[in-house]
Parts: C-alpha cells; structure tokens; sequence
C-alpha cells in the first residue's frame, strides 16, 4: 500500500523547469525525452525536479543514487506507470511484472541465464550469420540497423524456440513475424498518443495479439504434449521449478508472457548496441585497425568460439564503451512507494524516479573527455576506479538485465565473427542522431557502405 505523501504546500521541491501549463512538461518530454532529460540534467545538476500532468518526476543523475534507487532501496520502488504499454504485449513477463509475483518468475528463470548455460547458445548465435554470407557484398549499401535487428531476433528466436523439429517452423516463423510487427507497434510513437486516449483502441493490434496469443500458447503445448527436450530455452521455462516451492510450474499463459518478454527484451537493445558499434568503428579507423589486428592474432581467420572470448579483450572494450556511449535502454523509471530521501530533499511517495544511464555515463565527473571514444577505459585498472554505478547499461538490483550474459556473449561473437571479415562505413553525408524510443535507435536508421576486408 502507498503511504500517505507530504501536503503539496510543505513539499521543498529541488530546482527544475517550471511550467504553467496543466501537462507540465508532457510534450516537450513525449517529443524527446532524451533530450529533454539531458538539458534539465546540465541546467539543475544531479537532482531535478518537473511535472508531466500531475504527477511529480525527479531525476537524479549521482551514481550514489542511482545506487539507492536500483539496489539499496529497491523495495520501495516499482516500475513506472509507463509501462502499462508494454504490459499490452507482455503481459505478466519479467520486465512488466512486479512484486512477489515478479521475484517468484525471476528465481525459476534466473538458472536458465547463467553464463555456462548461455554459452550452450554459442553455436546458434554465429549459424545465424550464414545467411550473411550470401546476403553482403562487397561494395553494396545496407540499412545496419535493419541487419542486426533481423540478426537478434533471428538468435533470440532460435535459442528460444530450438531446432525446428515436429514441422513447427512454419508455426514459429508466422508467431515471429506477428511479434515482430506487434513490437513494432507498441515502440512507435503513436502508440504514447493513441495509449492516452481510450476511444482510439485499436481493433488490427488487439485482433493481432489474440492471433499470437493463440500461436505461442499452441507452439508451447507441441512442446509439452512431444516432451521432447531441444534445449530451448522454451523447453527450459518448461521444466522451470521454483527452489521455493518445487511443486508450482508456470502456466501456459505464463510461458507464453515469458516467451514474448524475452523475445523483445532479447533482440531490440541488442540490435541497437552493434548497430552502434558498427557506427563507432566506422569514424574511428584506428581503433578498428587494433581490433582487426586482435582478431587475426585471436583467431587467425577461423570462426569465433565461446572459449575465445577472454582473448577478445579489445572486442569486449569496444563493446563496453559503445554501451557507455550508446546505452540502448537509456533511461529507467520507477515509482517510489515511501517518501524518499536523496540529496537533501524528500521524494514524496507516488513520485517518478528517473535514472538514466545516457547522462550519468556521459558525466565528466566520472568519465573524463565523456563525448570521446575510447575504449581503453576499460582496462581493469581504470574499471576498478570508476564509483559503482557510473556505468549502468544492463540496470541493478533485483530487476538487473537477466539477458546481460547472453547479450555479451552474443554481441562479441557477432563482432569477432563479422569483424573478421567485414568493415563498414557510413554514407556520404550521414550524420548520426539518437531516436530515443524505447531504445535508442540511430534517426533515420543506419545506411551504411560494405568493404570485404
Ligand atoms: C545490449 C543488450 C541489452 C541491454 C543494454 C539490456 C538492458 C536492460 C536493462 C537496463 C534492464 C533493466 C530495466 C529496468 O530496470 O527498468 C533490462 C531488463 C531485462 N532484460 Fe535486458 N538488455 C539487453 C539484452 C537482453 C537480452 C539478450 C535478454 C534476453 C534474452 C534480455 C532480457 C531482459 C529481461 C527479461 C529483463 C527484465 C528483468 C527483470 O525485471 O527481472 N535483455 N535489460
């Protein structure tokens, strides 16, 4: 239950934009909320505070607090109201639900996600880059953000769904394909508009989510009535048990949310992380010519394996600086549930808390020369003196990326494999711009030149 909050008029509200208008700040936040964040974030430091309709938000951009809201005082806190949106296709998955309800599901997933079961996935993560081989010619122009898009979900959909045994591949594909553009409907803009406005529910998505409630539910059911074991991370929800109850399993309908929540989760922010890393590469020569000079050293020409990748120490170095740079899920938002304290002030009960891994990665403070590429941040010495949570792509706390293994292991493989053989560099004229959706997707996609190596 919500505590009662402070009276209005006793509240000693820290400095932020102020604004007259009934929304406060909703359109200026909705256009861009990126961009917003970041000029209230340089404007009032490392707290701040604006309206959007009635309700109170905070940012706060200290990595002491981002601590206290993802880890130290995580229990006082839930998800954002804006998630109801991504409830509408995801139901009581992982990343929508809450509570104990959300803790049971974690601990019966969490398993499956360890690293040495992620590393089972290694051979699926780089079969999947075959069809690359015959699609990328030297010479000829792509849209990267399209191609890794394709890449993930075809990892994440693989992984998920296992080999395609029993003649489902038809069933698999068409359920995919419905998600796919389900996904994409909910991570457009529209939908922040058409979600505010009751009247405009709209028949085609709803028609559609039934459609693909129908086909994981019976894909999910093939599975069980075959009891045959692909080593799917389907067949492993399956066999999912809570150590707390041995007993429970989860429910079809469970699965089904589950299912659904890692196939988006899994591949958008990933997709969005190597389109970045190709753009990096490409206006950064020489940092690509040390990478290229690691894997031939590495691999001298072979396919990548998982036991490489303690070797691909740069590999992992570009990656973690582009997610510094670029983190995909930029920004986090909670609601609190007790009055909160952060530098000096109370937060109210029933505030927004927003933390956001763009502004707090890019802080001076903590990141010298922040706007500059430079992988070599990441020895670990200069690792080991950056304050805890300076750097926070994958979150913290309870509700951490469960996927963050499987997104590292993937993205490397994926870098080392195509790196080898493939550079890539911008259109004339491009000129890169953050769309701030749901992930941080490059404006206007990513076209980009190939050059076979
Ligand atoms: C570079 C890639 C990825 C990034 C940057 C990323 C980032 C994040 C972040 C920041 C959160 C926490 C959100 C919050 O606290 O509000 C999260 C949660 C989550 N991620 Fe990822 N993620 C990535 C890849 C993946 C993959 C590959 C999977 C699954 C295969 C996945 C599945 C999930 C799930 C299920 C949650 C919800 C966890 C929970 O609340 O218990 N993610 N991710």
């Amino acid at each position: 239950m919500q505590k009662p909050s402070l009276p209005d008029m006793v509240i000693n509200y820290p400095p932020g934009p102020k604004s007259r208008s009934p929304l406060g700040h909703l359109f200026e936040f909705a256009r861009n909320p990126l961009a917003f964040l970041v000029d209230v974030a340089a404007a009032y430091g490392d707290i701040a505070h604006f309206k959007i309709r009635k309700r109170d938000v905070y940012l706060l951009v200290h990595p002491e607090d981002v601590q206290e809201v993802l880890v130290t005082r995580q229990r006082h806190f839930v998800k954002n109201p804006g998630f109801q949106t991504i409830k509408k296709i995801l139901g009581e998955g992982l990343l929508s639900s809450e509570g104990t309800f959300h803790l049971r599901q974690r601990r019966m997933i969490q398993p499956i996600f360890h690293k040495h079961k992620v590393a089972n996935y290694g051979e699926i993560m780089l079969e999947r880059l075959v069809s690359f081989e015959k699609r990328w010619k030297d010479g000829s122009q792509i849209s990267m953000d399209q191609e890794m898009a394709r890449l993930t979900l075809e990892i994440v959909g693989k992984a998920l769904f296992g080999a395609e045994v029993g003649g489902r591949t038809d069933q698999i594909s068409t359920a995919l394909n419905d998600a796919m553009s389900l996904f994409h409907h909910i991570t457009s803009p529209a939908a922040l508009i058409r979600d505010r406005i009751p009247f405009l529910k709209d028949r085609r998505f709803e028609r559609g989510k039934e459609r693909l409630d129908i086909e994981i539910v019976e894909i999910i059911r093939s599975y069980r009535r075959e009891e045959s074991d692909t080593g799917s991370l389907l067949n492993l929800l399956i066999e999912a048990r809570d150590e707390e109850d041995p007993q429970a399993r989860m429910t079809d309908e469970q699965i089904r949310d589950e299912a659904l929540t890692l196939l988006l989760a899994g591949h958008e922010t990933t997709a969005v992380a190597l389109t970045w890393v190709w753009y990096l590469l490409s206006q950064h020569p020489e940092v690509e010519a040390e990478l290229h000079e690691e894997l031939n050293r590495v691999l001298a020409g072979r396919q990548p394996v998982v036991d490489d990748i303690p070797q691909l120490t740069l590999t992992a170095r570009i990656l973690e600086e582009t997610l510094r740079l670029y983190p995909p899920v930029y920004m986090l938002g909670r609601q609190t549930l007790e009055d909160f304290p952060a530098r000096g002030y109370i937060i109210p009960a029933g505030s927004s808390v927003i933390v956001s891994p763009f502004i707090t990665q890019r802080d001076a403070r903590f990141f010298p020369e922040p706007e500059r590429f430079n992988p070599q941040r990441w020895t670990p010495e200069n690792r080991s003196r950056l304050p805890k949570f300076a750097f926070f792509p994958f979150g913290g706390g309870q509700r951490v990326c469960i996927g963050e293994p499987f997104a590292r292991q993937e993205s490397i493989l994926i870098l080392a494999a195509l790196g080898q053989v493939w550079s890539a560099r911008t259109v004339p004229g491009y000129r890169a711009d953050v769309q701030p959706r749901v992930t941080l997707r490059p404006r206007g996609g990513m076209p980009m030149i190939l050059k076979k190596r």
